[in-house]
């Protein structure tokens, strides 16, 4: 597939170069400097280029979306039209100092997203692991029992696009329903980033769901 990631930080930056090591085509965009996306395009260590959000959203089979929640808006102007797209998004609703949810509980940063594109297939999906945990597990792909990653989204299609990309990191896709899911997954995040960040032992942390019976 052909990948854009829109925001190149500590999550588009690992995910974008995961994607390539899992022989994606992906361009990284979206970062205060071009050197840094050129040097993620370098070391990707597979196929990859940096460009900026128009370029990385012109033919890509799928879009990462990885920004603060601010900065949503000036990047998709900068990506353009984007209808029709898979929009993969990490990006969770967060205020200024990152301490809490601007969205909650009645709507979703998934949702107002979708409302933003009407015309994109949104799927939440990554947001709910530390981006330390990334590489570890896509270093462990081959361990008979992976970590869970939960995503949801209202278009079918989008959705498999989704979980292919979430396979291919590592994880086992656990889909969670429509986006509205989106209004549980994201709180679900500020626990995973409690326990990753004040808990014992380091943010490498994922999860896994086990199901008992039949
Ligand atoms: N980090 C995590 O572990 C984690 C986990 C789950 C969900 N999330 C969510 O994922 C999203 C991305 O988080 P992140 O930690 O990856 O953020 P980040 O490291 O700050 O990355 C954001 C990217 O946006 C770029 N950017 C910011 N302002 C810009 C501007 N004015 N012009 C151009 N580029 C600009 C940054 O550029 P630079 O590269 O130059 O800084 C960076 O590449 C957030 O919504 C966050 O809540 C993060």
């Amino acid at each position: 597939m052909r990948v854009g990631i829109l925001g190149s930080g500590l999550m588009g930056g690992k995910l974008g170069t995961l994607f390539a090591r899992a022989g994606h085509d992906v361009m990284f965009s979206y970062a205060r400097s071009e050197q840094k996306l050129k040097r993620l395009a370098r070391e990707a260590q597979g196929k990859a280029r940096a460009g900026t959000p128009a370029e990385a959203a012109r033919d890509a089979d799928a879009l990462v979306l990885a920004v603060h929640w601010s900065r949503v808006d000036d990047v998709l102007k900068q990506a353009g039209d984007v209808s029709g797209k898979v929009i993969v998004s990490c990006s969770l609703p967060m205020n200024a100092d990152d301490t809490d949810l601007v969205i909650a509980h009645t709507s979703s940063g998934a949702e107002e997203l979708a409302r933003k594109i009407q015309r994109a297939h949104v799927v939440s999906a990554f947001g709910t692991v530390p981006s330390e945990v990334l590489f570890d597990v896509f270093e462990s792909k081959r361990k008979a029992k992976r970590p869970s990653l939960v995503y949801c989204g209202d278009h079918q299609d989008a959705k498999t696009v989704a979980a292919t990309l979430i396979r291919d990191v590592g994880f086992d896709p656990v889909d969670a329903g429509p986006l509205r899911i989106a209004r549980y997954m994201e709180p679900f995040t500020l626990l995973i980033a409690q326990l990753a960040y004040e808990g014992k032992g380091g943010p490498e942390l994922a999860y896994r769901f086990e199901r008992f019976g039949k």
